[in-house]
């Protein structure tokens, strides 16, 4: 019998890892229809393209991105070929039917708890002209997506536990990705042995609110992400565990001992506070003050000495005073991170503190987030100059910019560049001879 014609799909993906993870296993899906990946949307058959509703910017690059292959769509009409537009990720689940009246040349619209329905859904696109899901289907997408089909390198994301039931009041997540849920241990381990099988050397377990894991355990019980990682550290060949996005108030003791006693456990922990106002945390409905954040950073570094620590910011919240915001600036000069993301705060359609009174004006917000991340620029800069001169181990896991440069990350998830002859997948200790601005570089000891 005759394979799958061979066509092409072009994946543009934008936002959180997972988007990136997803889009990995949207082209596990398509791939027994017959279409294998490429990099540019001129060479495909087929876009699908990854969204975020974050921030108005992050779902404003959306639209400009479908002009670009609206003209590419119209371009094979007139030469009587087809081109199909799928739309994935948050703004699809945000928007539904409403992005195809916006953007009449889109094909699909599919949810990200879709995916695993996306033949269907391109079979009934060319039946009848479009098509449209973005329901929380009661099935798991996990359940029914095909193995990856292609190896996703030294290291690699796993979707662990996906949806949020936080409800911060800035936050479209909870509205985007549905409620929580966790995947179980057998599946994630499963997907963990494949990795390391196929060469992957470290784990990166993704979720929205990723130590919020609950996932059943082979015993029957229910398995926090701490015993989760010890098991995961058990593999052999898996060199490197990190974990990402964590609430600080899922930073439970279990999680936090992991940190104590798995060596494969990386010394770098992204827990994202938001403010150090008291006042506006409550208002983001954060559940958790400044001083209870601070008290979870002693235990963990107690528990790992080395730990470096990155956060997320949102300045100009509803109602954000210059005191609030000096307090912001306090927490972070008394924490001191190695890294740090910061954003004006969006209001977001639907939520919460999109309807607070007091909005901030837009050149307050910029000042403070100027001002801000002047700061984290740095203690970022501080965290990296500290390395100098010193020997830390890199896992190797892409070539470099330039020819004959190879390129890794130090426990802290510090890209490192060196010039020697290193392998792709070895794990090196190297002298760090130059911080530089967003990198260090090396050379192998
Ligand atoms: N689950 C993670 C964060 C997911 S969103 C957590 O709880 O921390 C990633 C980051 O985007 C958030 O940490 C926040 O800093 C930022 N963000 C989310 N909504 C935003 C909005 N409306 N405006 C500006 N930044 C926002
Ligand atoms: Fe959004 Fe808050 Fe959930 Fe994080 S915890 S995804 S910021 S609602
Ligand atoms: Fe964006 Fe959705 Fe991730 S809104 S940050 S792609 S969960």
């Amino acid at each position: 019998m005759p394979g799958p014609v061979a066509k092409r799909v072009y994946i543009k993906t934008y936002g959180c890892q997972m988007n990136v993870y997803d889009s990995a296993r949207m082209a596990d899906v398509l791939a027994p229809l017959g279409y294998a990946p490429c990099d540019a949307p001129e060479d495909a058959d087929m876009a699908v393209v990854n969204t975020c509703h974050i921030r108005e910017k992050a779902a404003e690059k959306v639209y400009s991105e479908l002009g670009r292959l609206a003209r590419i769509k119209a371009e094979r009409r007139r030469e009587g070929a087809t081109y199909m537009i799928a739309v994935a990720g948050c703004v699809a689940q945000a928007e539904g039917e409403e992005m195809r009246r916006r953007a009449p040349f889109v094909d699909i619209v599919c949810g990200p708890q879709a995916y695993h329905r996306l033949p269907e859904l391109v079979a009934r696109a060319r039946r009848e002209g479009g098509a449209v899901d973005t329901e929380f289907p009661a099935e798991s997408k996990f359940d029914f997506l095909p193995e990856a089909s292609a190896p996703q390198g030294v290291a690699a994301f796993l979707s662990v536990q996906e949806g949020c039931d936080k409800f911060c009041t800035f936050c479209v997540v909870p509205y985007t990705r549905g409620a929580e849920v966790s995947r179980p241990v057998a599946a994630v381990m499963d997907e963990a042995l494949k990795l390391v099988g196929q060469g992957t050397r470290e784990i990166t377990l993704l979720g929205q609110n990723v130590n919020a894991y609950h996932g059943l355990g082979p015993d029957g019980k229910s398995w926090g992400l701490g015993r989760l990682i010890r098991a995961l550290a058990g593999i052999d060949g898996l060199w490197r565990i990190r974990y990402t996005t964590s609430h600080p108030l899922d930073m439970d003791g279990e999680l936090i001992e992991a940190h104590r006693d798995v060596p494969a456990l990386m010394p770098f922990l992204h827990l994202p506070v938001q403010s150090g106002s008291d006042a506006v945390l409550r208002r983001m409905n954060r559940r958790h003050d400044t001083a209870g954040y601070l008290r979870t950073i002693e235990r963990l570094r107690r528990a790992r000495p080395d730990l470096a620590l990155s956060s997320d910011f949102i300045v100009g919240f509803p109602g954000e005073t210059d005191s609030d915001f000096e307090a912001t600036l306090k927490l972070i000069a008394d924490i001191g991170f190695a890294q740090a993301f910061s954003f004006k705060y969006s209001p977001r359609p639907g939520t919460q503190a999109a309807e607070m009174a007091d909005q901030v004006p837009e050149d307050v917000k910029d000042a403070r987030l100027h001002q801000l991340q002047a700061l984290l620029r740095r203690q970022q800069d501080a965290f990296n100059l500290a390395c100098e001169g010193r020997v830390v181990e890199v896992l190797f896991d892409r070539p470099g910019r330039r020819r004959g440069q190879s390129m890794g990350r130090s426990p802290w998830l510090q890209p490192v560049h060196v010039n020697d002859d290193v392998r792709l997948g070895e794990l090196r200790p190297v002298r760090i001879v130059k911080s530089l601005a967003n990198s260090l570089a090396g050379v192998a000891a």
